[in-house]
């Protein structure tokens, strides 16, 4: 798949005809003026420190470039989307339309993105993701203008499936909150390990952002099953973790889980949480100079440990920095824009990533294990893994 002709011709002609109208030499207006860039991230509620790596790795980027894009001094406008996708369309359009930002980054909820994509289409808004793992983003709604820095749901619990398989589990109960990232992770999990002769005898859900786990655990202590797999994430990851501890589990049947299960909420899990098996693109202790670099910079310019997610928004900064000094800052050039990030290798903290065709991560997902409130790296559950891009019809 390649970003079709035809969308690059309309996008060239568009700028094209915006510079003849204007009878001004190419870019002699955007030059001077800022690059507003639309935020939406959570900053309440259980993503509230996914939100705050967010912004963080963002600002690191830019900083690191005299806070330019393009030789083009940027301008931030945040809002808090709560995580609540009902509201992610007027958020998204309130940025465009009320706040005029060239660009739209955000966010952390699968279901907040998918509002955010529906708009930046209809509006040919550049749209970047530091996090959120709908599948559609860079599958059958993937766009020319719209890119992800972070993973699809299924890029790191694929591998998960195999893993658990090899471990010698045959039967499996899956367990997350009931929404996209939730949904789509415990499938991909169960595509992998079923293909490769398991069973997934019971599929848990529970409303989002629900904590009250009790019952739900009382009900896996009955299913003997040989491992459970769950997707949590932020403040609930911290609480199912504990829970399952209290509740004796950890003695009787093996957690697994997608890495965010442990990313960023060691400290607060303690205990709980040693020797949990998770699969990630990512891991604090990752021995790369991009790596030590990033980590001492984050910790200086906000004097706290680094995590996924600060790692993901630092890398859209970088791809937005590598994208529009292609252009010279001129938004106009979407067209070359877009072709300058499909085409940006980044040097990442996580080891170096590619785009695929659709516009997510090509990249590597790590084995980890918790050990003295760790992730350790324990071996590569996936080389290379791409997500397979389902009803993407870009370039077709
Ligand atoms: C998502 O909603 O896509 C999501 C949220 C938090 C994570 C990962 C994925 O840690």
């Amino acid at each position: 798949m390649s970003i079709s002709r035809r969308t690059i011709l309309k996008y060239s002609s568009l700028g094209g005809a915006a510079v003849a109208t204007a009878g001004l030499p190419r870019f002699a207006i955007g030059g001077t003026a800022k690059i507003k860039v639309g935020v939406m991230l959570p900053f309440t509620g259980t993503y509230a420190a996914l939100g705050e790596q967010g912004i963080n790795g963002l600002k690191l980027a830019l900083a690191g470039q005299g806070n330019k894009l393009g030789g083009r001094e940027v301008e931030i406008v945040t809002l808090d989307d709560e995580s609540d996708p009902s509201r992610a369309p007027a958020n998204a359009t309130k940025l465009i339309k009320g706040d005029n930002v060239d660009l739209l980054y955000g966010t952390v909820h699968s279901g907040v993105v998918m509002g955010m994509v529906k708009v930046a289409r209809e509006t040919e808004t550049l749209l970047v993701i530091p996090n959120a793992g709908a599948a559609a983003a860079t599958g059958a709604m993937c766009a020319p203008n719209i890119f992800r820095t972070s993973f699809s749901n299924w890029q790191p619990a694929f591998p998960m499936g195999k893993v658990a398989y090899d471990k010698g589990y045959r039967t499996a109960v899956t367990m997350t909150w009931k929404y996209g990232a939730g949904t789509e992770s415990v499938d991909a999990f169960k595509e992998a390990f079923e293909a490769a002769g398991g069973k997934v005898v019971k599929e848990i859900l529970v409303p989002f952002p629900d904590v009250e786990f009790q019952a739900n655990l009382a009900d896996i202590a009955n299913t003997k099953a040989d491992v459970v797999y769950v997707f949590f994430a932020g403040g609930g990851a911290v609480k199912f973790v504990k829970d399952y501890a209290s509740a004796g589990l950890r003695k009787t049947i093996p957690l697994v889980g997608a890495g965010f299960l442990t990313e960023g909420t060691l400290a607060a899990q303690g205990e709980a949480a040693e020797g949990l098996l998770t699969t990630l693109h990512y891991a604090d202790g990752l021995d790369l100079p991009a790596n030590r670099k990033f980590r001492a910079e984050y910790k200086k310019a906000y004097g706290k440990e680094a995590d996924l997610y600060g790692v993901q928004a630092y890398d859209a900064g970088m791809l937005l920095v590598t994208g529009f000094g292609a252009v010279k800052g001129d938004t106009a050039a979407k067209a070359d824009l877009y072709s300058a990030m499909g085409r940006t290798v980044l040097d990442s903290p996580r080891g170096a990533i590619s785009f695929s065709a659709a516009h997510n991560p090509v990249q590597d997902i790590y084995l980890r294990e918790v050990r003295k409130g760790e992730n350790v790296v324990v071996g590569i559950a996936g080389k290379a893994v791409t997500d397979p891009a389902r009803g993407c019809k870009m370039g077709a």
